[in-house]
């Protein structure tokens, strides 16, 4: 049985800020983070925009048929509650059935991947059944923190399936997990807690380690390989990874990965970390900007966890792929966002949602995208479909 992903649906706030801008306004030099960090834009959610609103907005893009429906898992690292799970929030405001497991998921920006394998078996176990993975999550760490050039916010959503339209995963993860303080962010505060070099160090340890053991394991080698995806917490990164993988290439194959690189960031360049969701934001870019994969190319994946967990599968593309992506609408959402000075940027990021009654805005712009938080009432969260 051939399993994998059928669809993918993406979501990103209305606001964003440009990097240059916001070095600019830190003292440093807008090449550092453009260049050295490798973002030129950062999305911003306004607090009428959470992990829920987020990931109900990219699942919409999904045509899910509900009778088929068994599983809802949502990957984040940014939940909104330390027991009730955001997919049952997204259950409601997308209508769908009853009959189903409703779950959320955490292990830091692995957590995406741990819902589309938990997807994958459960697909692999009640055949003819399909599952809904969301990847959504807001990065905060801070104003005039050292991460706060890798912040950003969105939702990825993938419909798992038998005969999948869009990507067949193969059978092949390679996974290591060792207990390390890189990241973390305590049930006390919304902003996480990084040893920014100590975690782009691990980063690359687990790569190297998952795919030296990947390739031992498989007996494939890089040449096997028609590109490369890796979770994105800022584009740099990936890139750091790919120069890893790289020394083992053709020359020829070595300028071919890195173009298709190169597509694969750029969707994160526009959008920033979206921690579970960024290597599929990644693979989506990679998919909606790349005219020169065909069908069968197989792409590897690298995931990775602060904590720490690090995984490298893989998948080919299914023939006609191309027809089940969004192309048009995902450059429509990322054009018509709107630019934010940093004042109101910081303005925005200082805003909380009261936790009382009443809305917290009169701005009706605030409360833009498909579906918002309107405010908390009696310790229950408000949400709204536009
Ligand atoms: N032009 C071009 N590049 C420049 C530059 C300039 N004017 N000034 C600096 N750079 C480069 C540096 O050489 C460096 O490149 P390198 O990584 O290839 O060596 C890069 O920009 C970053 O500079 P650095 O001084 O290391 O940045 P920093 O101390 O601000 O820290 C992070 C960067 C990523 C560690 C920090 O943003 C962070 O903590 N992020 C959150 C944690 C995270 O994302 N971890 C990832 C793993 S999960």
């Amino acid at each position: 049985m051939t399993i994998g992903i059928d669809q993918i649906g993406l979501y990103t706030p209305n606001w964003y800020i440009d990097l240059r801008e916001l070095a600019r306004a830190r003292g440093d030099e807008p090449d550092k983070y453009t260049i050295g960090i490798g973002q030129d834009q950062q999305a911003v959610a306004p607090s009428s925009q959470d992990i829920v609103t987020m990931a109900a907005a990219a699942a919409r893009e999904l045509t899910i048929d509900t009778t088929k429906l068994g599983l809802i898992v949502v990957g984040t690292e940014s939940g909104i509650d330390a027991s009730k799970a955001s997919a049952l929030y997204v259950q409601r405001l997308l209508g769908l059935h009853p009959w189903v497991r409703a779950l959320e998921i955490k292990e830091a920006c692995y957590g995406g991947t741990a819902g589309l394998m938990m997807a994958r078996d459960y697909v692999a176990t009640h055949p003819g059944q399909q599952a809904l993975v969301i990847a959504s999550d807001i990065a905060r760490y801070g104003l005039a923190t050292g991460g706060e050039v890798t912040q950003g916010a969105g939702a990825v959503a993938m419909l798992v399936t038998e005969a999948p339209r869009v990507l067949a995963l193969a059978d092949d993860s390679v996974y290591y997990a060792e207990e390390i303080m890189d990241f973390w962010r305590p049930v006390y505060q919304d902003t996480a807690l990084a040893r920014g070099k100590y975690s782009t160090e691990q980063y690359l340890a687990f790569f190297k380690r998952v795919w030296a053991q990947y390739q031992r394991q498989s007996g494939r080698t890089v040449a096997d390989f028609d590109a490369l995806c890796f979770h994105l917490p800022y584009t740099k990164m990936g890139l750091k990874a790919l120069r890893l993988a790289l020394p083992a290439a053709s020359a020829v194959q070595q300028a071919e990965l890195t173009a298709r690189f190169e597509r694969s960031i750029q969707y994160s360049r526009r959008i920033g970390n979206i921690y579970t969701g960024s290597l599929y934001l990644g693979l989506l870019s990679l998919l909606e900007l790349d005219d020169t994969l065909t069908p069968g190319a197989r792409i590897g994946l690298f995931s990775y966890g602060s904590g720490a967990v690090g995984e490298f599968f893989s998948g080919t593309l299914v023939e006609g792929f191309t027809a089940h992506l969004h192309r048009a609408d995902h450059a429509a959402l990322l054009d018509a966002r709107t630019r934010l000075s940093i004042p109101d940027y910081e303005t925005l990021f200082r805003d909380k949602v009261p936790y009382g009654p009443a809305d917290y805005s009169s701005d009706p712009a605030f409360f833009a995208g498909p579906f918002v938080l309107t405010g908390v009432s009696g310790q229950e969260r408000q949400y709204r479909t536009n």
